[in-house]
């Protein structure tokens, strides 16, 4: 109670702080405390703090102590927080989830398997935990097709770098399998979470839909649906909706999300229509009825409670479980604590950023690992584990030999962080202003195209 009224608290001076226009370092000070406000509170009464609803005496706390005692890190759909500036320690995450580690092993054989040089971000593990992914390659080796299943909440128009990757290696996972593709804008799911109209969420779906055209998808093999058309034109799709509710109880839902019993319906209800596409039946179309092509599932691993969900259900309403491919999460500017907000203009590279705003971001916001006077550089060198424009570099630069020269010089303090600092912003620039070139090639009615219900290029 006593976090819940500081809280209120804060957010109240938070207001009028933005009211009073005051001085931006105020208000983002201001912020900061906030959200750490709002990770104690998860932590302390296993809730979501919401204004002018007083912690609810009965919900189960979110144990966030691990066995010995150690802090564990938050990871679920609307929160990611950790007290280490390496970011969140993905190895007890797959520990934790039950999901399995993506071993060398693993990489070698996608390698072998779809004939292609692995993404980068196989290569160094931004792709990082799978479930199946085996199962799917035994599989496709004896010619059976399976197909991939990726989306987005659009909550603003504005996406950033961070929401790419996703978009990008499913791309590329197409590109040497050569499989369909259907990506969900939940459109629902942020007018149900966020204060938002509905239209509003709608316009965002078709909005953000043209950056993830842009990433160079090919429409006779990709459909991408807004949940507020696609539910209601599409028996098949709602009827998976209604067979995953029948199958999974309210008990079941506060377990893998926190859900309490002061959440609307709709939110509740929710996770059965992010399960539907994972099933091939929802998309007759496409799959000509059939029920039993594989899905593949790209997704940050903040999405797994939704699918360790579907998961669960699959077998029970006759059919196959989808695989999943899990990524880190793309870290704030401002560092690895946590993930990105598109609220806050200042955390992150937006696709619609200038190479002029996204040099100064980079060179004002990117955390360093450098250290504070040349001098003491030079002698003990930088820190590439903490240091966001490294981690930034390990996302988009190519090259393997060159991004190991970058870490072993940042390491021995040969190169300075202002030198690093510029490696990104020229890594980043053309390739933001590549994207919105591609972007604005993209017509309405090409947008239309992708999201019309419709057979693609594949014979099933
Ligand atoms: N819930 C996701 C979000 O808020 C959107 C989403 C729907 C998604 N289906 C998905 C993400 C499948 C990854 C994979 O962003």
């Amino acid at each position: 109670m006593e976090l819940y009224e500081q809280l209120t608290a804060q957010g109240d001076k938070v207001r009028s702080l933005k009211t009073a226009k005051a001085d931006k370092a105020d208000v983002d000070a201001a912020i900061q405390l906030l959200l750490k406000l709002k990770v104690d509170y998860k932590e302390v009464t296993g809730q979501d703090y919401k204004a002018g609803c007083p912690p609810s005496g009965t919900a189960v706390s979110n144990d966030r102590q691990s066995e010995n005692g150690a802090e564990e890190d938050t990871v679920d759909p609307w929160n990611v927080a950790t007290n280490s500036a390496k970011g969140v320690d993905y190895d007890k995450l797959i520990v934790r989830f039950g999901s399995s580690k993506i071993d060398q092993e693993l990489v070698d054989r996608i390698e072998k398997v779809s004939g292609q040089k692995p993404h980068r971000f196989l290569r160094r593990g931004i792709f990082f935990s799978h479930r199946d992914m085996n199962q799917v390659l035994d599989a496709y080796e004896k010619q059976k097709s399976f197909y991939l299943y990726t989306g987005r909440g659009p909550s603003s128009q504005a996406m950033h770098v961070g929401h790419l990757i996703p978009f990008v290696f499913t791309k590329w996972l197409q590109d040497v399998f050569d499989i369909p593709l259907v990506i969900q804008l939940t459109d629902d799911e942020k007018y149900l979470w966020k204060d938002l109209s509905l239209e509003d969420c709608h316009r965002f779906a078709e909005e953000n839909a043209k950056d993830i055209i842009a990433c160079g998808f090919d429409v006779n093999k990709t459909f991408i649906f807004s949940d507020l058309d696609y539910m209601g034109s599409s028996p098949e799709f709602y009827r998976n909706v209604v067979k995953v509710q029948k199958h999974v109880t309210f008990n079941q839902v506060k377990g893998i999300f926190g859900f309490s019993d002061s959440d609307c319906i709709g939110k509740i209800s929710f996770p059965a229509i992010q399960a539907a596409p994972a099933f091939s039946s929802s998309f007759p179309q496409i799959f000509k009825g059939r029920k039993d092509v594989q899905c593949l599932i790209p997704c940050a691993i903040d999405q797994d409670p939704y699918f360790r969900m579907t998961r669960d259900v699959a077998p029970r309403i006759g059919y196959p479980k989808p695989a999943l491919l899990h990524s880190t999460f793309f870290p704030a500017l401002q560092g690895a604590q946590t993930k990105m907000s598109a609220s806050d203009a200042n955390s992150s590279i937006f696709l619609t950023d200038t190479p002029k705003q996204i040099k100064n971001k980079v060179n004002k916001h990117a955390f360093s690992g450098g250290k504070d006077t040349i001098e003491e550089h030079r002698e003990q060198g930088g820190n590439p584990d903490i240091d966001v424009a490294f981690m930034y570099l390990t996302f988009f630069m190519e090259d393997d030999e060159q991004l190991e020269k970058i870490r072993q010089d940042y390491t021995s303090g040969t190169l300075l962080t202002g030198e690093l600092k510029k490696m990104l912003i020229e890594t980043l620039q053309p390739m933001i202003t590549a994207h919105q070139e591609n972007r604005k090639n993209v017509t309405d009615e090409m947008v239309k195209q992708f999201m019309t219900p419709r057979p693609l290029n594949f014979n099933f």
